[in-house]
């Protein structure tokens, strides 16, 4: 099996990923990772660790099938079998996702189907809300939206300020992401419609 991590920002998500390998909790080959932002640490991150770390400038094409199709090249060619999106900070069209279908993941900060989108701890911590949480979900044609892999939830303290929101989430999510990838290698996931069995 071979994985490919698409991110835009910190790569922590990306570090967590390397390291449940390294530990051997993910039996797979983290074979590529993919940035549409140059100065991602992501992808110093991989280079790091000795994973082909590629850079699409968005700039560089003057259309959006045209940026993703130089995404797609450097997928197929590495013969990938999973693509985790791990903050990559960009909506990829149906016809990305219909030719990668029930292959994409994507980690969000929060419960999904609330707070959809780039801010979501951000918007929870401000709505009040006691309980946050974090999804793991296959990827369709919506933002935030496929059949949910897994899901943890985070009590929002009286205490917490958003920093320390945040701390837990992405503590959360270093550890079921992994978890959900070895799950996916494993073959243990069966889509049923809107619902992931763990078989
Ligand atoms: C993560 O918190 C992830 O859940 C979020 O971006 C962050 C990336 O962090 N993704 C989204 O909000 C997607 N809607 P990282 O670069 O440190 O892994």
């Amino acid at each position: 099996m071979k994985i490919a991590v698409f991110a835009s920002g910190r790569g922590t998500n990306l570090a967590a990923i390397i390291k449940a390998k390294s530990k051997g909790l993910i039996n797979a080959d983290i074979a590529l990772v993919v940035s549409d932002n140059k100065k991602a640490l992501a992808l110093k991150k991989a280079q790091r660790a000795g994973i082909k770390a590629v850079f699409v400038d968005p700039q560089r094409f003057l259309t959006m099938p045209e940026f993703e199709n130089e995404i797609v090249k450097a997928v197929e060619a590495e013969g990938i079998d999973l693509i985790v999106l791990a903050g990559f900070m960009r909506i990829l069209s149906s016809d990305f996702v219909s030719r990668f279908q029930n292959k994409i993941i994507n980690i969000h900060p929060a419960i999904l189907p609330s707070f959809k989108g780039s801010q979501a701890i951000k918007d929870a911590y401000e709505f009040g809300i006691k309980v946050t949480g974090v999804t793991v979900h296959f990827v369709d044609n919506e933002m935030d939206n496929g059949p949910i892999i897994l899901q943890k939830a985070v009590p929002i303290d009286e205490a917490d300020t958003l920093e320390t929101l945040e701390s837990k989430i992405h503590k959360v999510e270093h550890k079921i992401y992994p978890e959900a990838i070895k799950l996916f290698i494993e073959g243990r996931l069966k889509i049923e419609g809107r619902k992931v069995k763990i078989v």
